[in-house]
């Protein structure tokens, strides 16, 4: 008679059968496979499954300073679900014009400026910045940023300055350095013959532009919460510029700041420039240079947020409403660049018929003048 494997170990068999399927599933089809039944379930709150998970689609994690950071704030599963999702927000849309052309009057300084004591509570060495590149789905660059660089060097500076997260130190940008990020035709780039013939096919342009993904992950570290603050695909670019040789690519998310500006929603951007360092002409394949990748804060007029108002931003977007839903994602950010578009064409006719007014005021006065004269 074949002896019977006892019950555990058979329980424990189809477990580890489970787990290497699970293993091999990627995050969104592990969130829903984990809803289906109990035995998923139990097994897909395993940490080391959403470890693999995360370390695929963000090779930063990968870090050990990441890892302890990642448990350090609630583990790998949490991380996923925080992280994957995008923010959306659509304040903006009921907005009303002129509600936000101007500070209301009866702000405080306080208000206007943020509160100082929030902002004091708030010290941008809890930020984290974990950011990955991938171009046609491959990871060419990972950096982990630990605090908010200049945040502490001049004291207030920094507070009341224009907030700009700079991901490339001097170093990275010099070519003798390890650290720089280059993209060439062994990448998956279009060889292009000439800056000539680019200028007029853009070619390499369009690949750079449907081929790249930025992930900008930020972690508070005491409030221990995270969030992804980029939008995966380019939302926008800008060709030659500001030479020849350099693209620059937008990405970004829309922001709440209820209760911080007086516009209740900014933009988070991040820019993404690559320079053209060589063509085929020179005899070396072509080849593309990251010269930088940085994050800021514009309001909805263009205006640079300041440092004490974008930590107060940032702290905030760490716990407001994300989807998975990726069209969603995009059309806000889409429909935000729109009422922003209005919101300039409004303001340029409001300014044109000033002009034409005091034009017209003009004319007048010249007339009125030699009428008297004569
Ligand atoms: C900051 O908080 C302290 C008490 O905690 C209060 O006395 C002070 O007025 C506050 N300052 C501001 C600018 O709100
Ligand atoms: C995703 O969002 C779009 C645009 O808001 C919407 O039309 C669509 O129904 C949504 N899809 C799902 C599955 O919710």
């Amino acid at each position: 008679m074949m002896p019977v494997a006892p019950v555990e170990s058979i329980a424990s068999l189809s477990s580890d059968l489970f787990y290497d399927i699970l293993r091999r599933l990627d995050g969104p089809t592990l969130a829903s496979v984990a809803c289906t039944c109990a035995a998923f379930c139990s097994i897909s709150k395993e940490e080391s499954l959403w470890e693999n998970v995360c370390s695929s689609m963000w090779p930063s994690t990968n870090r050990e300073d990441v890892k302890n950071l990642i448990s350090s704030i609630g583990g790998f599963r949490k991380f996923y679900a925080d992280c994957f999702p995008l923010i959306v927000s659509k304040e903006f849309t009921e907005y009303q014009w002129n509600n936000y052309l101007e500070y209301p009057e009866d702000w405080t300084e306080a208000e206007y400026y943020g509160d100082m004591n929030e902002s004091e509570s708030i010290s941008p060495s809890d930020f984290v910045s974990i950011v990955d590149i991938r171009y046609k789905e491959k990871p060419i660059c990972s950096k982990v940023l630990w605090g908010i660089p200049n945040a502490n060097g001049f004291n207030g500076w920094f507070y009341n300055c224009p907030f700009r997260i700079d991901l490339l130190t001097y170093a990275d940008r010099d070519d003798n350095n390890d650290g720089v990020v280059t993209l060439s035709v062994s990448d998956g780039l279009p060889p292009i013959t000439s800056m000539e013939r680019e200028r007029k096919d853009g070619k390499l342009w369009r690949e750079l532009r449907d081929g790249l993904q930025l992930s900008w992950i930020v972690v508070n570290r005491k409030i221990k919460q995270a969030a992804n603050l980029a939008s995966w695909s380019p939302l926008g670019g800008q060709r030659h510029w500001p030479t020849d040789k350099d693209f620059v690519i937008r990405f970004g998310s829309v922001l709440p700041a209820k209760d911080i500006l007086p516009c209740q929603v900014v933009e988070c951007i991040l820019l993404m420039k690559f320079r053209v360092i060589h063509t085929e002409e020179e005899g070396v394949q072509t080849t593309l240079k990251l010269t930088e990748l940085s994050m800021q804060l514009e309001d909805m007029e263009g205006a640079h947020v300041n440092g004490r108002n974008s930590l107060l931003i940032l702290k905030e977007a760490l716990s407001c409403r994300r989807s998975k839903n990726y069209s969603e994602v995009l059309e806000s950010c889409h429909m935000y660049s729109k009422v922003q578009n209005e919101l300039k064409e409004e303001k340029m006719r409001n300014e044109n018929r000033l002009d034409r007014l005091c034009i017209l005021s003009g004319i007048a006065a010249f007339m009125t003048f030699w009428y008297c004269v004569l």
